[in-house]
């Protein structure tokens, strides 16, 4: 944290929780009517108190805070040694303050001399700069990392999501790429990438501060899971002429693909699964980050679908630049208002679920499994989308298994193996509830096709092994209990997730039976709770887990 105090520039940091740091530091014993904060993801050095951000210049008269990675900063960084620079940290960030100083000597204009220094840099930034002798004003500018203005009654904000400010302003300004901003307490300048001044009026965001708070739970994750029999409601709330848009450019699409990372992925497999089975249309789901890799078939005429919750994932982001420079459309099922990706996209699909602070992501998963089915039912000529009521009661069915979850835990909270297996269209779930016990419990977890077991991971398999099977009833149903006793042959514990129960199963969950289309919903819910006790029950932080960021805006 830095504020500036009647031009004096004070920085405080350090490695660690920021109620750690403020212990240490006591960053709230800051004078000053300008500051700035940054939580940072290590890229380049350690998670040390000096590699913490903000970073000030030789002679602190800038200071800088930055999200994203400076492809070039070493040949930055030698040229400022030899020009007598000198560096107390191993960041690329460093560089930047650095280069504004020089610049700033030179122009004496902090908004020019931060625009000219950013022309110096590649890769990707959102930066917010201070400077000693201009307590009045900060400046902030982006590349392909999302930075945000919050304006408010005689006060100014800049952050890289809406949710930083929303407890004092709700009227925000989205930067676009390239673009630096001037920001005074009554006052926003934006100059455009040629240096032009920009004109934007503020716009209101649709979220509440109330969505922030955890209410009655201990935790964000926790309260976002119950807040599903609500969400999957909310998420079927669509333009039905938007989801028409959807479908016609699907049917129409040379070549169809799908992408996005992590939980997303996972939703844009079942999208994938029922358009190929269902529609005949052939898709190709592509995790983001290896897009580039697969994009032999997209060119003009091809539809890229995208699906996000932050908006702001970086490999998604370079994707959507690959899919766009070949000619082809965008089309994004994404929650963040506003962000990057809502904006970068030819026609947008809100998952309307209300901000999600937990890292791991859980109602925003079972809404885009609510969209995706509108949007395949729309390609299927569907025009409404049916049966949301009931699954909302059979969410908050599947919620009852909460205690039983609980015990489960206790049973398997120090094992260091867990497998998740199903088959069809299920199998896409047993990936997601593999990622939440990762993520949240630190707990080795693998998921897959069930019908993949015998060709490998099988051999992995020993007495008391924790496998959880998804095995609703429905196509695949006998061959998944196969693969159950299979299982059971080899002394696992096989945990049953299912509408049907079964005595294959050492444990049952029961779900309850809902439209085969909304069968990953049901199931993810103990997913989620087993992720999210076994967390508890490890004394983990289950809404800020270890190395994870809850949009992850680096490549
Ligand atoms: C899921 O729980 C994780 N937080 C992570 O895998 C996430 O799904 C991934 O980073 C994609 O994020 P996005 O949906 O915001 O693009």
């Amino acid at each position: 944290m830095a504020t500036n105090n009647n031009c004096a520039l004070s920085i405080r940091k350090g490695a660690g929780r920021v109620s750690e740091i403020e212990q240490r530091q006591s960053l709230s014993s800051l004078k000053g009517s300008i500051g700035m904060a940054h939580t940072r993801w290590a890229t380049h050095g350690g998670v040390t108190d000096k590699n913490a951000h903000p970073h000030a210049s030789c002679r602190e008269l800038v200071a800088v805070i930055h999200n994203g990675i400076i492809e070039n900063y070493l040949p930055l960084k030698k040229d400022l040694l030899a020009r007598g620079h000198r560096f107390r940290s191993e960041t690329d960030t460093e560089v930047i303050a650095h280069l504004v100083e020089d610049e700033y000597k030179r122009l004496r204009d902090p908004l020019r001399a931060t625009m000219a220094a950013t022309k110096k840099l590649k890769g990707q930034y959102a930066i917010a700069v201070m400077f000693q002798d201009r307590p009045d004003l900060m400046v902030g500018a982006r590349k392909d990392a999302p930075l945000i203005v919050g304006v408010g009654d005689r006060k100014m904000f800049l952050a890289s999501d809406v949710l930083a400010f929303l407890g004092h302003t709700d009227r925000t300004i989205f930067l676009d790429n390239y673009e630096t901003v001037e920001l005074k307490k009554d006052k926003v300048r934006i100059l455009s990438r040629n240096g032009k001044e920009v004109k934007r009026k503020p716009t209101q965001v649709a979220w509440e501060l109330g969505d922030l708070s955890k209410s009655d739970f201990t935790h964000y994750t926790l309260k976002e899971i119950n807040e599903q029999p609500r969400t999957v409601v909310s998420a079927a709330t669509q333009d039905v002429e938007k989801v028409e848009e959807f479908a016609r450019a699907i049917r129409k699409a040379k070549s169809l693909y799908i992408t996005a990372s992590g939980t997303s992925y996972h939703a844009g497999l079942l999208m994938k699964f029922r358009l190929n089975k269902e529609a005949r249309i052939r898709a190709d789901a592509v995790v983001a980050g290896e897009l580039k890799e697969h994009s032999g078939f997209l060119g003009k005429g091809s539809v890229l679908v995208t699906l996000s919750q932050s908006g702001e994932t970086a490999d998604l982001m370079e994707a959507v630049k690959e899919a766009k420079k070949r000619g082809a459309k965008v089309y994004s099922i994404v929650n963040a208002v506003g962000s990057s990706l809502a904006r970068e996209s030819d026609g947008v699909l809100l998952l309307n679920c209300g901000p999600e602070v937990g890292v791991a992501a859980t109602k925003s998963f079972t809404a885009q499994v609510v969209v995706t089915n509108m949007v395949v039912d729309a390609v299927l000529g569907k025009r409404r989308s049916n049966g949301v009521k009931e699954l909302a009661d059979a969410v908050a069915e599947a919620l009852k298994c909460d205690q039983q979850i609980r015990n489960l835990v206790w049973e398997y909270k120090d094992r260091s193996d867990f497998y998740f297996v199903a088959r069809g269209y299920e199998s896409p779930v047993a990936l997601e509830g593999a990622l939440k016990l990762k993520e949240l419990s630190y707990i080795h977890a693998e998921g897959m096709a069930a019908s993949e077991l015998k060709h490998g991971t099988i051999a992995l398999i020993e007495k008391g092994t924790p496998v959880v099977v998804l095995s609703s009833s429905g196509e695949s149903h006998a061959d998944s209990l196969s693969s159950a006793e299979e299982l059971r042959a080899r002394g696992a514990d096989v945990i049953g997730i299912s509408d049907v129960k079964d005595e294959v199963y050492r444990h049952y969950i029961q779900v309850p039976r809902v439209q085969p289309k909304f069968t990953p919903v049901v199931e993810a819910v103990p997913l989620q709770l087993l992720a999210y006790h076994m967390a508890v029950a490890r004394r983990n932080d289950p809404d800020y887990p270890r190395n994870l960021a809850k949009s992850v805006t680096v490549k």
